[in-house]
Order: C-alpha cells, then sequence, then structure tokens
C-alpha cells in the first residue's frame, strides 16, 4: 500500500472500527508533506521503517519487538495446528513486556504459554514471562 493510500485507508476505516484518534489530525499534518498527488509520509517517520513482505506461516523477522500486530489471518483464518505454531512463533519475538495486537472478535488458541490479556475486549496480549518455549 502507497502512503497516500494508508492515509486513505485510515480516514475510512478508523470511523468504521469506531475508533477515536485523537492526535490523528495533529499526525496528518505534522507527519505527511502534502502535494498535489496526495500525502506522503515525511522522510524522517518513513525512512527507520522496513516493510518486509513474508508469508508468515514459512518466515517472520528474526528480530524481537516490543509490539507485533497480528489481526484477522492466522487467528481466523489458520487452521487451530497452525495457530498454535503461529502464536509460539510470535511470542518468541515479543519482548517481555511486549504487547501482541489481535482483532476483536479473534481468540488465542489455548496453551497461551506466557500471554496474560492486558484488554481482552481489545484483543491486546502481554508478554509476562521470559521463558520460551522454542519448536
Ligand atoms: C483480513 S486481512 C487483515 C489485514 C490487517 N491485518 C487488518 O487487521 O486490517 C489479511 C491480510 O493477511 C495477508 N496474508 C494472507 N496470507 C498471508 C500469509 N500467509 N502471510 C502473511 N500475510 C498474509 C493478506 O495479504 C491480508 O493483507
Amino acid at each position: 500500500m502507497k502512503d497516500a493510500e494508508g492515509v486513505h485507508f485510515l480516514q475510512w476505516c478508523l470511523p468504521k472500527l469506531g475508533l477515536i484518534w485523537p492526535g490523528y489530525r495533529k499526525v496528518q499534518r505534522q507527519g505527511f508533506d502534502h502535494t498535489a498527488e496526495g500525502s506522503l509520509i515525511k522522510a524522517e517517520f518513513r525512512e527507520p521503517v522496513t516493510f518486509v513482505e513474508q508469508d508468515i506461516r514459512h518466515t517472520m523477522p528474526r528480530e524481537s519487538f516490543h509490539l507485533i500486530l497480528c489481526r484477522y489471518l492466522v487467528f481466523t483464518y489458520f487452521d487451530a495446528p497452525l495457530q498454535g505454531k503461529t502464536l509460539q512463533h510470535v511470542q518468541e519475538r515479543m519482548r517481555v513486556g511486549g504487547a501482541l495486537v489481535i482483532g476483536r472478535d479473534e481468540r488465542l488458541p489455548g496453551g497461551e504459554l506466557g500471554l496474560i490479556p492486558w484488554s481482552q475486549k481489545a484483543g491486546v496480549y502481554r508478554r509476562a514471562s521470559p521463558a520460551i518455549v522454542a519448536t
């Protein structure tokens, strides 16, 4: 998705999701260069971001993260064994204290290992334990 499409997508979907993002207008004003062709995220915000296209069933980034967003794919479309395996790999990449966000309508499979609900209503889980079960 191009940056300008991302802005339009956010403008379209946030109200539909009932989400109010108070900082949105500020971000839109200060975070983007607005041109006749559309809006482009400023280089200072865009350049530190790495985009990688991967099939999550087979590969994931090696790094660990403070925040992982994993909505409406793994815990909606994958079968139970693949959900469990993918969740384990996701957990291995979460920093202790880090958060996993899934869809509001989704549920984590059993065997959540070190994850505790932070806001189950919002689909946010936190990695509490340093113990990692490797496969
Ligand atoms: C229903 S959309 C959810 C998009 C977004 N996560 C959200 O919450 O709005 C599912 C996304 O998963 C991507 N996808 C499908 N199979 C995938 C796979 N095996 N590995 C990684 N991404 C995949 C699709 O391209 C699509 O962008």
